[in-house]
């Protein structure tokens, strides 16, 4: 049976509370039958998000998930950096699928692309990095965030206007080239061959370029309905993640007012998704990661293999720390839950309630996210409900212990949960009252 999800506000935004891949596309997907409009805020395709809509399987990279709703006109912000091959290829995808894509895609005049060098020297980086490896997704983000706080980025606005931004290529060709070859000792990329890859892409576009400032700020006035969409999450924002084991964004609520153009006090409900446990992709500190077979359980059950680059996910237990933090960052409404059903055959569950720090007991994120690896966390152990939640979808149908599990993650983080998720599918979906309200 369907759910159903007929009430939604005038704007919501979905963000990820913890270090990425939370389950955002399939919320997205899920809440996308309600708005009018979903557009992204930041990022680029580092993000893989999945949408499992009837046995078929869709990864989006750069397009807004909302896009699978036949309905939605799909943004791509200013804060989002645009690699215009990978974009192309995404769009391709989605119309061999028989989804209708360019009436209904748009792409900011303000967004930054991210082109071959960016990618070259983000994987030189990273294969010369001696002992701090980010452990990035090799796309090129860091450098073309890089470019574009250093105001010398290609944007979508200069392709339209004039033969420009030909001359800008040309120099950053010549700059990254030499960065290449003097400091990396690898081979430049071609120019022609990046003229050649922004010609191909404006064929396709040229016409999708707008500003999207102007465009979302007028769909509110007309009363359309927007949902926001997030990529990575909290602890991977470049301000308040795990620096510098983060991404180059900020992930977190003031990337939607930067990344769009848009105040914040247009949004009228804020959606954290958050996964039963805990999982990270790359490098850096993880107090509740499972080294051990633990853990490699939690990665088979959950299917815990990167959407962009098939990496293994290191896994661990639901930390109520960083979810804590995430929420006072975020200022969180209501919790969408999700991959539930992941945990359906642990006889034990447990929870981290805080940490230890020097025999002290804290139950707040470390100050300034650093030193976190000083820090041991604290567990409670629940009983596990041993059947499998696939079928549910009603909270009253739950076990008891899922109930109780549930319940205790909503007292520890201290904000309701609305979407329990128990499946990839859309129908996989328990809607709670809190999220009715
Ligand atoms: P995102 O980056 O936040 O959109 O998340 P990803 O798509 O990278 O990773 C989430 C993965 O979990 C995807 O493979 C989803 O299809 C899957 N998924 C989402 N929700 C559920 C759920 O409730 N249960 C299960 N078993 N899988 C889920
Ligand atoms: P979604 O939107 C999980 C991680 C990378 C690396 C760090 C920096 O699917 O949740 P980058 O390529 O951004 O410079 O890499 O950030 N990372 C993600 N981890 N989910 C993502 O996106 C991620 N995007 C980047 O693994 O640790
Ligand atoms: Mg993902």
């Amino acid at each position: 049976m369907p759910v159903s999800l007929k009430q939604s506000f005038p704007v919501e935004l979905i963000l990820g509370i913890q270090w990425g891949d939370e389950g955002k596309g399939k919320i997205v997907d899920l809440l996308g039958e309600t708005f009018d409009v979903v557009a992204r805020y930041q990022g680029g395709p580092n993000a893989g998000h999945t949408v499992k809509i009837d046995g078929k399987t869709f990864i989006l990279h750069l397009i807004p998930s909302g896009i699978l709703r036949p309905h939605t006109q799909c943004y791509i912000g200013n804060g989002v950096v645009v690699n215009p091959e990978a974009l192309l290829h995404e769009i391709d995808e989605l119309e061999t699928a028989g989804i209708e894509v360019m009436d209904r895609l748009f792409i900011s005049t303000h967004a930054h692309l991210i082109l071959p060098y960016h990618v070259a020297i983000d994987k030189a980086s990273e294969a010369s990095a001696k002992g701090n490896k980010i452990g990035t997704t090799g796309r090129g983000i860091g450098p073309a965030y890089s470019d574009k706080i250093n105001r010398v980025g290609v944007r979508m606005g200069d392709l339209i206007n004039g033969d420009a931004w030909k001359t800008l290529v040309a120099r950053n060709v010549a700059e990254k080239n030499d960065i290449l070859s003097k400091l990396y000792g690898e081979q430049g990329v071609d120019e022609d061959q990046v003229v050649n890859i922004i010609e191909t892409y404006l064929e396709k576009v040229k016409d999708r370029i707008v500003d999207i400032s102007i465009k979302l700020n007028q769909d509110m006035a007309f009363g359309k309905k927007v949902l926001l969409e997030g990529a990575q999450g909290t602890l991977l924002d470049v301000d308040f993640g795990t620096y510098p084991y983060v991404t180059s964004s900020n992930t977190t609520i003031g990337g939607v007012a930067t990344g769009l153009g848009l105040s914040p006090r247009k949004i009228d409900r804020i959606i954290g998704i958050v996964k039963a446990y805990t999982t990270r992709v790359g490098n850096g500190p993880f107090p509740t990661e499972l080294d051990n077979e633990v853990g490699e359980r939690l990665r088979q059950q959950g299917g815990e293999f990167g959407a962009t680059t098939g990496r293994p996910r290191r896994c661990g237990w639901f930390d109520s720390v960083v979810a804590r933090y995430s929420v006072m960052i975020n200022d969180i409404d209501v919790l969408a839950l999700t991959k539930l059903d992941v945990l359906d055959s642990f006889d034990e569950i447990k929870v981290c309630t805080g940490y230890e720090y020097q025999g002290q007991e804290v139950d707040a994120f470390p100050s300034g996210g650093c030193g976190i690896e000083a820090y041991t966390p604290l567990y409670e152990t629940l009983p596990g409900w041993k059947q499998s939640l696939a079928h549910i979808r009603t909270f009253e149908e739950l076990p008891q212990e899922a109930q109780a599990y549930i319940k205790r993650l909503e007292e520890l983080v201290g904000v309701p949960v609305g979407i329990v998720s128990v499946g990839p599918g859309r129908d996989e979906t328990i809607v709670l009252e809190n999220y009715k309200k």
